[in-house]
Parts: structure tokens; sequence; C-alpha cells
């Protein structure tokens, strides 16, 4: 490649992260490339929209953030940055360092590869701060590869795996007899289902199933739809097929459809064995059902069949909180939440989506770290 080109590579470089990244989003299109693809941490960004949805991230979180390049080395369609970034979070100044190595393909940047030291972030933002980031921003705080062997992440993991064998539960497997039993329990609570939801989806789920049936688009699969809480909420554009296992909590949906006159193809089906070929859904939303689907795992790798590539995954659960005693009191009361409930409470799907093949576009928590959104894509 000729030594101007490099030269512009590597100015581009700099732009990008002591301009744009700094701040400057009116020049996104001016050093990221259409098809941009930027790995930071757990999550993928993509686009111009994913790099504005990046960089907005990092601004909430430091109002007055600055990048400054240290170093950086150029070779072929490729630069690596060494960077230093400084700003205020919550009144604490923090100076955290970091490398990215930047693709170029035609002049500007098509694919990032960012690796930053958490733990040291962690430690100067100190305990409250960090337990505050924490509930609000996890992946970007813990979240690490999927493949990487050391840090928070792998000891997270480690200790997830141990207790999953202790717990029996994830990625152990499900006996048909536990997805019967779910059956009995949801058929016998469906009649009171929707009271007590009623009280949950305003205190803890406010406005979760409205974002997440906001992001549904073209052909749409909802799994597990209980009693078609979320049917009021879809795009009248969207075309949407929805199943169930337990056909109490069916009927509910069917009557529901039929009062407020939407049209959707309403299945009793079992989450983790979908009837539907592979690759036929642009969309699949799962709302408050990995927590009670025997096999959560299983019906995420369903969903993932049935998607067409770069299809959708929207999540909203309920998950096991990152504070220590919202989380100690999760694990004192499960036993009896699922026993009666079939209600999971320290379950967490983005444990294993990117080991399912998932790209995670974003993640939200909030409500003491209980309540997560999820957006997933099925790469392309
Ligand atoms: C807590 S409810 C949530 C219902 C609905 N998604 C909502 O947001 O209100 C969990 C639902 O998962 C359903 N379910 C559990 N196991 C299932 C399975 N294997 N396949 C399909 N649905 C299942 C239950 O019958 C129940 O309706």
């Amino acid at each position: 490649m000729p030594t101007a080109a490099v030269a512009d590579q590597t100015e581009t470089a700099r732009r990008a992260l002591e301009q744009v990244c700094s701040g400057d989003l009116d020049g996104i299109a001016g050093v990221y490339h259409p098809d941009f693809v930027d790995h930071v941490n757990r999550l993928t960004y993509r686009g111009h929209a994913g790099a504005r949805r990046s960089v907005a991230l990092y601004l909430k979180l430091f109002p007055d953030l600055r990048f400054e390049v240290d170093e950086q080395v150029s070779e072929g369609d490729r630069v690596a940055s060494r960077w230093t970034l400084r700003g205020t979070h919550r009144g604490r100044e923090v100076e955290l360092r970091g490398i990215v190595i930047s693709r170029f393909e035609d002049g500007r940047i098509i694919e990032d590869w960012a690796a930053s030291d958490t733990m040291e972030l962690v430690r100067q933002l100190g305990l409250r701060r960090t337990i505050q980031l924490a509930t609000s921003h996890r992946a970007l705080l813990f979240d690490r590869g999927a493949s990487s062997t050391s840090g928070p992440g792998a000891a997270r993991r480690l200790i997830d795996r141990l207790s999953c064998r202790l717990r029996q539960n994830r990625s152990c497997p499900v006996p048909p007899s536990e997805t019967e039993r779910v059956r009995r329990i949801q058929d016998k609570n469906a009649g009171g289902y929707d009271r007590q939801m009623n009280f949950f989806d305003r205190v803890l789920f406010a406005g979760g199933r409205e974002w997440a049936c906001s992001q549904a688009e073209g052909e749409v699969l909802e799994i597990a739809i209980g009693t078609g809480r979320n049917l009021i909420h879809y795009p009248s554009g969207v075309k949407l097929t929805a199943i169930e296992y337990s056909p109490e909590m069916l009927a509910i949906a069917r009557d529901r459809a039929a009062k407020i006159d939407r049209e959707v193809d309403l299945r009793e089906g079992d989450a983790q064995a979908l009837e539907f070929p592979d690759e036929s859904f642009d969309t699949v939303v799962i709302t408050l059902a990995l927590c009670t689907i025997p096999d959560d795992r299983k019906a995420v790798q369903e969903a993932r069949r049935v998607l067409r590539p770069g299809g959708k995954l929207i999540l909203l659960e309920h998950v096991r909180s990152p504070l220590l005693p919202v989380r100690t009191v999760q694990h004192l009361i499960e036993p009896l939440a699922i026993r009666f409930e079939a209600d999971h409470l320290t379950r967490e799907p983005l444990d294993y989506l990117i080991d399912e093949g998932y790209e995670v576009e974003s993640s939200e928590r909030s409500r003491i770290g209980i309540v997560e959104r999820v957006i997933a894509r099925k790469p392309t």
C-alpha cells in the first residue's frame, strides 16, 4: 500500500479517537465506513447508527470525555492505536488506557476491535460508583469477549459454571418431566396471571413490553407468549406468529387477540423444539419467559435456528442482580420460586448468548440490576 495512504489511515484513526469518540458525532460518516462493525467488550455495534450509540453511551458516562492517542502502528489495511481516555463520572475523574485495532476499507474504518483495562476503571471509580455503573451498563464493565480466558469475565463464568453444577440447572440436561411440570403450573396459574402481572408490569417492567415490541420488524415470532400481554404493543406492520406451551395461557391469548382485533398465528408449541423451518423469521421476541422455560439455553438455540441471518432476538427478562445483597436474596428464595411458580430468579441470558452464536448489540440493566433488556443479532 502506498505510504501516503497508510499515513491517511493513521490520521483517520487518530481523528476517530480524538475527535469523533471524544464527542464530535457529526464526524462519524467521515471516519467510519457505512458497514462499520465495532467490537467493544461483549457488545457489537454496527453501521453509523451503531457508532453513534457507542460514542453516546461513553458520553453519557463521561460527559467531558477526551481520548488522546499515545502511539500508533500501521501495517497494510490496519492501524493499531494505543489511547488514554480521560473523563469524569459522577464527580470522579478517571484515566483509562486501552488499545484499538482498526481495519480500513476505501479510506474509512470498517471494523474496530477495542480492549481496555476495566479493572483499572473499577479501581478508580470506587465501589459505590462501580455498583451504580454495573447495574446500568453491565456489559461495558464486566463482560469481556466470550472466549477470554482471564479477567473478571472469566472468573465470573467459572463461578457460574460451578454454581450451575451445584444447582443442577442451566446446561445440565433437563428431563422431559420438568417441561410437563412447568406446563401444569402455568395451566394452574393462567387465570390469575394477568392480575399478578398488572402489578409487576407497573413496578418492575414499566415500558419494557412497549420497548420490546417496538424493536420488532418483518416476520416476527414471539416465544412463550403467555396470555398475550404484548399483543397490543406490536407495530401494525409486522406479521406475527406466537407459540405457547400452556393451553390455558394460550386460550387467554386467543381471547385477547380477538378482543383487540390483532391478527396473529397462535400455536401451541415448545420453545425447546420449535416446529418452524430454519431461517423463517426476521425477529424473535421473548419476554419474561427464559426464566420459566426449563432449558432456557435450548430455547435461545432454537430462536437462532429460526432467525434469518441478520435477524434480531429481543429479550426482556428478570435476571440475577450484580448487587451481592440482592443476589443473595434471589438465591435464597429461588428454590421456592422454581417449585411453586417455575420461575428461575438467577438466570442470565448474557452468560451464553455469545457462545450460542449471537452478537449482542445492546444490553441495559435497571431496577437494582434485576431487569434486563437485550438486543442480539444472528450474524449475517
Ligand atoms: C412468566 S410467563 C411469561 C409470559 C409472557 N411472555 C409475558 O411476557 O407475559 C412464562 C411463559 O412461558 C411459558 N413456557 C414455559 N415453558 C415453555 C416451553 N417449553 N415452551 C413454550 N412456552 C413455555 C409458560 O407457559 C408461560 O406462559
